[in-house]
C-alpha cells in the first residue's frame, strides 16, 4: 500500500498497488473466455474514461445524475438530521459532486467530521480530498483507491455514525449474484446507527432509458470505446479501434441496458500482457462492456432485505426516474 499525505487533513491509501494490476489483469482473461465475452468495469475508468463518464453526466438525456443530485438536495438534511452522521464513506465517489449536498447537510448540522472516499481511480479520490478539504476547512480526507470486490474489508475504521452511500446507480452495473454479494459487505460496514444510501435507476419507458445510453453526441459510444484504448495500454492489447463498433440497447427480459463493443469483420487480438493470449473474435461477435440495472421499488426493497437491510425510505425525483434508499441494519438473528 502507499500512503500519500498532501495535506495535514488528507490521506490517501492506493490498495491497488498491492498485487492489484495481476488480479485485475486476470479479470480481463477470465472475461475474454467467457460467453459473451466481456470486461470488468477498470476498463472503463481509467482517467480518460472518468472525465468522459462526467461529460455524460451533463448530457440532457442523462437522467440519473441530475435525478439523484435533485433527490440529495432535496432530502440531505433530513436524513442527516435523523442519523446524526458524522462520517460519510462513498463508494465509487467519482468527482463527488453529488455528494455535496450530504456533506453540506453534515457541516451544517454541526456533526461533519470526516469524508471517505472509495474509488479505482486514484485521481479523482485525490481531487475531491483536495477541493473539499479547500470547501471545508478542518474536514479530515481519508481516500481509500481500491476495488469494491476486494478492498471493502481494508476500509478505515468509522470515526463516528456514518453514512454509506453507493450512489449513481453504480449497483446496476452488477448482476443479480453479485449484487447481493455487495449488499452483503455494504451490510458488513454498518454499525446499528449507521445508514446506507443506495442510489438505484428506476424502471421506466424503455426509449426514456435507451436516449440516456445512446446519445445523440455520442458520448457514450467515446466513453465505452475507451476501454480498447485502456487494453491496448495497460495489457498490450493491440485492438484496432476502428474495427470496433459501440452499442447500447434495452434488455427487456432483464431489464437492463447492456453496453459494449460489436467486432466489425472477423479478427485476432493479442495481449502481450496476458502472456501473449490470441483471442479470436467473430465478425458481429460482442464484448460486453457494462450492463446497466434498471429497478422496481419491490425489487430494491427484497434485494435490501435479503441483505439483512430494513428499507426506512425510499425517495425519488419529481418524475420518478431514479430512487435513493435509506437503509437500516436489521440486527442479525
Ligand atoms: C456510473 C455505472 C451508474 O450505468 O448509468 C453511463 C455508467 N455507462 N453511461 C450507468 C454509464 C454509460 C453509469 N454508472
Amino acid at each position: 500500500m502507499t500512503t500519500s499525505t498532501a495535506a495535514p487533513d488528507i490521506r490517501v491509501d492506493d490498495l491497488l498497488d498491492e498485487g492489484g494490476s495481476d488480479s485485475m489483469a486476470e479479470n480481463v482473461r477470465a472475461g475474454l473466455a467467457a460467453e459473451p465475452k466481456q470486461l470488468p468495469p477498470w476498463c472503463l475508468y481509467d482517467e480518460r474514461g472518468s472525465a468522459l463518464f462526467d461529460r455524460i453526466t451533463e448530457l440532457p438525456e442523462y437522467y440519473p445524475t441530475r435525478c439523484e443530485r435533485a433527490i440529495l438536495n432535496r432530502y440531505a438534511p433530513e436524513i442527516v438530521a435523523s442519523t446524526g452522521a458524522e462520517e460519510l464513506l462513498e463508494l465509487g465517489s467519482g468527482v463527488a459532486s453529488k455528494t455535496r449536498a450530504l456533506l453540506y447537510a453534515m457541516a451544517g448540522a454541526g456533526t461533519l467530521r470526516r469524508y471517505v472516499p472509495f474509488d479505482v481511480d486514484a485521481t479523482v479520490v485525490e481531487r475531491s480530498a483536495e477541493e473539499l478539504t479547500t470547501l471545508y476547512p478542518g474536514l479530515a480526507v481519508h481516500g481509500v483507491v481500491g476495488d469494491f470486490e476486494r478492498h471493502i474489508e481494508d476500509l478505515p475504521e468509522p470515526a463516528g455514525r456514518r453514512l454509506v452511500a453507493f450512489l449513481g446507480g453504480t449497483i446496476g452495473n452488477l448482476g443479480p449474484p453479485e449484487r447481493a454479494e455487495m449488499l452483503a459487505r455494504l451490510r458488513s460496514l454498518l454499525r446499528p446507527d449507521d445508514r446506507l444510501l443506495l442510489g438505484a435507476d428506476l424502471v421506466k419507458d424503455p426509449s426514456v432509458i435507451v436516449a440516456a445510453y445512446d446519445d445523440s453526441r455520442g458520448m457514450t459510444r467515446t466513453f465505452t470505446a475507451n476501454a480498447l484504448r485502456v487494453l491496448n495500454r495497460e495489457l498490450g492489447a493491440d485492438f484496432e479501434l476502428d474495427a470496433f463498433e459501440p452499442f447500447a440497447r434495452w434488455d427487456e427480459a432483464h431489464q437492463r441496458v447492456e453496453l459494449g463493443l460489436l467486432a466489425r469483420s472477423a479478427q485476432r487480438v493479442r495481449f502481450a500482457g496476458l502472456d501473449g493470449l490470441e483471442v479470436a473474435f467473430a465478425a458481429g461477435e460482442k464484448l460486453l462492456t457494462e450492463i446497466s440495472s434498471k429497478f422496481t421499488r419491490a425489487r430494491l426493497e427484497h434485494e435490501l432485505v435479503e441483505a439483512g437491510f430494513r428499507l426506512e425510505r425510499l425517495l425519488s425525483d419529481e418524475d420518478d426516474l431514479f430512487s435513493v434508499s435509506v437503509a437500516v441494519p436489521e440486527e442479525a438473528r
